[in-house]
């Protein structure tokens, strides 16, 4: 048989946040496949890369103070860390922000323009008159149409669910500085995808598609056959200020990060390709005998099975040989959540001390080949990996290899090696492979499992522990820990593609060369005499996970007032006002001299202030929640001072003091007085 040769990608996660425990479920499943072709002797590549341009990126390296390309220079730095720490085994991990990936956007672009297959058309589209920049619908906000709830996206209502386009929004505002946008009309480049060649193309592929789910999905997209079809043209381009590719012989306008972002699926493989002196046409061209497979979620199935195929057909590329979406991960029956501590970054669960392969072997005990959404059940987590893996895998090699090394030098019974346990584990090989290449690993962990547990049956059975201690049983202490290990040899093959670390553990203590999918049936040797037995894998202990969870939630602690002030909670900001009215405010430095909580209140702070008038103030101010009075004693802080006096329950306030907070107190607590810089003395006016 002649080696297969395959290229496959996960999807490109996005430069602009951590990796979590969701993402993970995409790259294990990924390089549980990727491994297993690489056990079965095929040439397989494994691409990635980061997603790293678009808005977001752009304005959340504006908030930090830096530029773009350091901000994605830092979080690929991450990224690497995260797959490298879950033994995500990529081939190539590049960056869609490369020279490579502008090479191809602009030969992509070019070759679908000479098919007639982009377009020019002006679109209409909210913006923002402050940052001078077009709003995408997640950064502008309204009241809902419908329900007239506030502070709603420019896409769909939280509260009652309706979508909508964001020009249907009320009062809206940019989320970016909280100005009322404008509609303002472009002209846009478009991916002519409702073009007849397209779509004929398109019915014609989806045929391939290997999951039922996936072709159903595509059916609902295309329309049925005869009918007008349903896909509209693709909008590509957006309009500067953007971080991406300037479209070529288009000034101020650039690629759409959703176009440049597969591409980059190519971008690392023909950097990969110059690397290593491979021949990057043999994989990409309409001839190529490669095999090509995309691991994506379902959520971005459109992106995936209708522009994505399409570019590559009209451009002069092979297509996809298929691609394979997953489910959504959620955590103990409900979706990831940051106030619960479920919403569990990679780096989080490396840094609790936890071991990787342990969520390995959970999520692979879980997957198979649908799209349906998996859970990650903590107390099952728990119990799988003590009972399962450490419980029944590892324990046979522990039982067995003390006493082949101090009994028998570490040397196995050669001639005990044709046992008809051996045999029925070897035998199983074919249908464990062919369980692995559906990427049913679910079904496959379930059947190693059966044959772990037929093995410690033998070991039960034989009682090594028993024929020890008679002198007479030596040759069947022999022959059954040679079996026992045997067969632990050959479960590891198996679980290697799972759990890569271990296995390559087992190889050092077995004194073997590395196990690939034929070394099934190349037995134990004699000649080489196994190394004393030392510990392959600690038991998930509970209390990990509650640090875990306690990590995560804490860091959400951390960081949730930056990460609100960053958009989420702006509030519009107000009507104009000349500086006549501003003049009307009398601001003054004032230093509070003396700070007690009020009887009989929960909210307010008794302030007793000096604005340098010869005589103090006394003024009431609602922080309680923020500050303890001592705090407050001698710092300097910023009063309204020409405010009426006002007559309260615990006496007169003579003056405001000026705190900041969000525009909903609930969803981002915290209050903050103001301080002046250094230098300045009470009276001081403030214009
Ligand atoms: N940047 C795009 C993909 C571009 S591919 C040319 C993107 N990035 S992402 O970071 O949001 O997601 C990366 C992958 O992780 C996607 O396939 C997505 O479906 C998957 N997952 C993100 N959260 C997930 C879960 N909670 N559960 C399972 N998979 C999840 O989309
Ligand atoms: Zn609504």
């Amino acid at each position: 048989m002649t080696a297969r040769r395959i290229l496959v990608t996960s999807a490109l996660p996005y430069a602009n946040g951590q990796i979590h425990i969701g993402h993970l479920v995409e790259y294990i499943q990924t390089d549980i496949w990727v491994r297993f072709q690489r056990m079965m002797g095929n040439e397989v590549y494994y691409v990635g890369a980061d997603d790293t341009h678009g808005t977001p990126v752009m304005l959340r390296a504006e908030k930090e103070g830096i530029t773009p390309k350091q901000l994605i220079d830092r979080v690929w730095a991450e990224h690497k860390r995260d797959f490298d720490s879950f033994l995500v085994s990529f081939d190539n991990y590049h960056s869609t922000d490369a020279d490579e990936n502008r090479q191809l956007c602009e030969s992509f672009y070019l070759a679908l323009k000479e098919q007639d297959l982009i377009a020019e058309r002006d679109v209409e589209q909210f913006f923002d008159p402050v940052k001078s920049m077009f709003l995408p619908d997640r950064f502008i906000k309204g009241e809902c149409p419908k329900c007239g709830a506030k502070d709603q996206y420019g896409d769909s209502c939280e509260v009652c669910g309706t979508t909508y386009s964001p020009t249907e929004l009320k009062n809206p505002y940019s989320v970016v500085s909280g100005a009322t946008p404008v509609r303002k009309t472009s002209t846009h480049y478009f991916f002519k995808l409702s073009d007849p060649r397209c779509e004929r193309f398109l019915r014609e592929w989806v045929a391939g598609l290997a999951q039922p789910e996936a072709a159903n999905k595509m059916q609902e997209w295309l329309g049925s056959d005869g009918e007008a079809s349903t896909l509209s043209d693709w909008d590509i381009s957006r309009d500067a200020p953007y971080f991406g590719f300037e479209i070529p012989g288009a000034p101020g306008k650039f690629f759409y990060v959703w176009l440049d972002a597969p591409i980059g699926y190519y971008a690392s493989l023909m950097n990969l390709c110059q690397r290593k002196g491979m021949d990057f046409a043999s994989w990409v061209s309409p001839d190529s005998d490669a095999e090509q497979y995309h691991f994506i979620g379902k959520d971005i199935l459109y992106f995936h099975t209708l522009f994505w195929p399409a570019m590559l057909k009209f451009s002069g590329h092979r297509t996809p040989t298929n691609v394979f979406a997953h489910g959504f991960l959620t955590v103990d029956g409900a979706k990831m959540s940051k106030s619960r501590g479920t919403f569990i970054t990679a780096q989080s669960y490396i840094d609790t001390g936890m071991n990787p392969e342990w969520l390995r072997y959970y999520f692979a005990a879980k997957l198979n080949a649908s799209m349906e959404d998996l859970d990650l059940n903590l107390d099952d987590f728990i119990s799988r990996v003590n009972s399962d893996l450490v419980g029944k895998y590892v324990n046979i090699a522990s039982r067995a290899a003390g006493f082949l090394v101090k009994r028998f030098d570490g040397k196995v019974d050669d001639t005990a090696l044709g046992h008809p346990l051996l045999a029925q584990l070897r035998d199983a090989a074919p249908q464990v492979a062919q369980l692995y290449e559906a990427r049913e690993y679910s079904k496959a962990l379930r059947l190693v499992m059966e044959l772990t547990d037929a093995v410690n049956a033998y070991v039960d059975t034989e009682k090594p522990w028993e024929l020890a201690r008679d002198e007479n049983q030596r040759a069947a202490l022999h022959a059954a820990c040679s079996i026992s290990l045997e067969a632990f040899r050959i479960l590891t093959v198996y679980l290697k593609p799972v759990v890569p670390n271990v296995a390559a553990a087992v190889e050092r203590f077995l004194n073997i060369a590395p196990l690939d999918w034929a070394s099934v049936t190349r037995p134990l040797r004699s000649e080489l005499p196994i190394q004393p037995y030392q510990h392959l894998m600690t038991r998930v202990d509970a209390k990990q996970i509650e640090a875990l969870l306690a990590a995560n939630r804490d860091s959400l602690q951390a960081t949730a007032p930056q990460a609100q002030a960053s958009g989420a909670a702006i509030e519009p900001v107000a009507d104009t006002i000349t500086i006549d009215d501003f003049a009307k405010v009398d601001l003054r430095v004032a230093r509070i001299v003396a700070c007690s909580k009020v009887e009989g209140s929960n909210k307010l702070l008794q302030l007793t202030l000096d604005l340098g008038e010869g005589k103090t103030r006394n003024v009431f101010s609602g922080i309680q929640s923020a500050y303890q009075p001592e705090q407050l004693v001698g710092k300097l802080t910023v009063v309204v001072a020409n405010l009426a006096p006002r007559k309260m329950k615990f006496g007169l306030s003579e003056g405001m003091v000026l705190a900041a907070s969000a525009a909903d107190e609930k969803a981002t607590p915290g209050l903050f007085i103001l301080e002046p810089h250094e230098g300045a003395v009470p009276g001081m006016r403030i214009r």
